[in-house]
């Protein structure tokens, strides 16, 4: 009689496994994320006992060759930056975003621009037609570029002997699958056997792997969480569809920082690049309104600067109305309350409406300030510069308490074109000033604070 067949439960947000379902995950906690794959038999994973021929031995630290990583530069200057100054050769990058907001038109832009090497595009989405469509669209066209549409890595491992490219793109990791296991294509154990082997080749070889994977609705890249941990990169491409506006964040980086980020614009014919990135902030709203004021926010470990918008008026009815989207009812009503005491503001005979711009919604209390300073703004009817911004959780008695990762909010406030920063006080400590041009100024108070937007 031939055995059952063995199935375990794997998480789809962190990989973890279960033998039975549950309804939340016993790793993570998430809700309703295990699925049921089978269990890949020892000779399906190819795995063997004891020693393996190859073993390498244990090396002294000081003995080790080489040091500087070899780095191909990518012809878009703000991929390159995001990358840490080019693709390290050997590397495996994730390139992560929701359908239809680039991926692939960035990856076939930039290597069709590059001459040099010859390039394997492994597509499992797109037929050959409609990425030569593509192409001629961008405009460019390159004979060292290699297309072969295929979903299996066994296949692809084959197309790889016969190109012999000298960088891999996969067009997505969650389309393509190994013949070894029984499991569907972007299952949790597909993506991360697939995404091992081709790291293996990566490692071997020195060729560089650029992945492009998908988002959830949850904005994390779909599959598991191993998949971060596997690559050496994760780099996201992200914006509102219904603006142009491309925003490409490294989430990791095994080689180089995480602080930066870079800005497209999607135009007629591929992605532009947007050298002056205030732009994208200014074009949305030209002039100085009242009622709004730039928080420089931090979501994981990626920090962007958010608009807090404020509408106070005078309560028509008897109890004043207090809406709020986007951010914490409570939060604001406390908010409201320090104002109120600290500041002497009457705000108890006003409506007041707080919204954060872009549909976003935020917890980080470094917005606090500008959310105070919105309210301000509204009641008083005076506009806040649009080149200034904060960042700064505000205390029940009115103090400016500290926030996390001050510098990379200041980094990315520069980098967005602003020219002040109201901070924590002593939040900068063992912090170089001087190589920061935006103005950073300390405010210890919420009263300090309001004296200088309003001065
Ligand atoms: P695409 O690269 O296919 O997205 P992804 O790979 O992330 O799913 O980009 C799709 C969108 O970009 C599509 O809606 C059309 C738009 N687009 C342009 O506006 N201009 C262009 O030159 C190209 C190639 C695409
Ligand atoms: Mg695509």
């Amino acid at each position: 009689m031939p055995k059952p067949e063995k199935t375990r439960w794997y998480c789809t947000e962190c990989g973890a496994d279960s033998p039975k379902w549950e309804g939340r995950c016993p790793n993570c906690g998430a809700w309703n994320t295990m699925f049921e794959e089978r269990v890949p038999t020892a000779s399906q994973k190819g795995k063997t006992s004891g020693r393996r021929a190859d073993h390498q031995h244990a090396v002294p630290v000081s003995a080790i060759q080489g040091g500087e990583e070899q780095r191909i530069p990518m012809p878009s200057g703000e991929l390159n930056r995001v990358l840490g100054g080019g693709l390290v050769t050997g590397s495996l990058v994730l390139i992560g975003g929701e359908p239809g907001i680039g991926k692939s038109t960035l990856v076939l832009q930039n290597i069709l621009s590059i001459k040099s090497r010859r390039i394997l595009y492994i597509s499992g989405e797109e037929s050959a037609a409609q990425l030569k469509m593509r192409a001629d669209r961008i405009g460019r066209m390159s004979d060292n570029v290699f297309i072969a549409c295929d979903t299996s890595l066994e296949s692809i491992f084959t197309h790889i002997a016969e190109v012999e490219p000298q960088l891999i793109i996969i067009d997505s990791i969650q389309t393509i699958a190994s013949e070894m296991l029984d499991s569907a294509p972007g299952s949790v154990s597909q993506v991360r056997e697939c995404s091992a082997q081709l790291l293996r080749y990566a490692k071997e070889s020195n060729v560089p792997v650029i992945l492009i994977g998908h988002i959830n609705k949850e904005g994390s890249i779909a599959g598991p969480k191993v998949l971060e941990h596997i690559v050496d990169a994760v780099l996201q491409f992200e914006g509102d569809r219904h603006y142009m506006y491309r925003i490409l964040r490294g989430i990791k980086n095994r080689f180089g920082s995480t602080s930066e980020l870079g800005i497209y614009e999607m135009c007629q014919r591929g992605l532009r690049e947007v050298t002056n990135p205030s732009e994208m902030l200014l074009s949305q709203s030209p002039e100085e309104l009242s009622g709004v004021a730039i928080g420089v926010t931090m979501e994981g470990l990626r920090p962007f600067l958010i608009e807090a918008q404020a509408l106070v008026s005078t309560a028509a009815y008897g109890t004043p109305q207090r809406s709020v989207t986007g951010f914490d009812q409570r939060r604001m009503n406390m908010l409201l309350a320090v104002l109120e005491k600290r500041a002497g503001f009457k705000l108890v005979q006003k409506d007041v409406f707080l919204n954060i711009a872009g549909g976003l919604r935020v917890n980080d209390p470094a917005l606090d300030l500008s959310v105070i300073a919105a309210i301000l703004s509204s009641n008083i009817d005076v506009a806040i510069s649009r080149r200034t911004c904060m960042a700064g959780e505000v205390g029940l008695s009115g103090e400016i308490r500290p926030v996390t990762r001050l510098e990379q909010r200041i980094l990315e406030a520069e980098k967005l074109g602003m020219e002040r920063i109201l901070v924590p006080p002593h939040n900068l400590k063992g912090v170089d000033r001087s190589r920061f041009s935006i103005a950073i100024e300390e405010v210890n108070k919420v009263e300090t604070a309001l004296r200088l937007l309003f001065a």
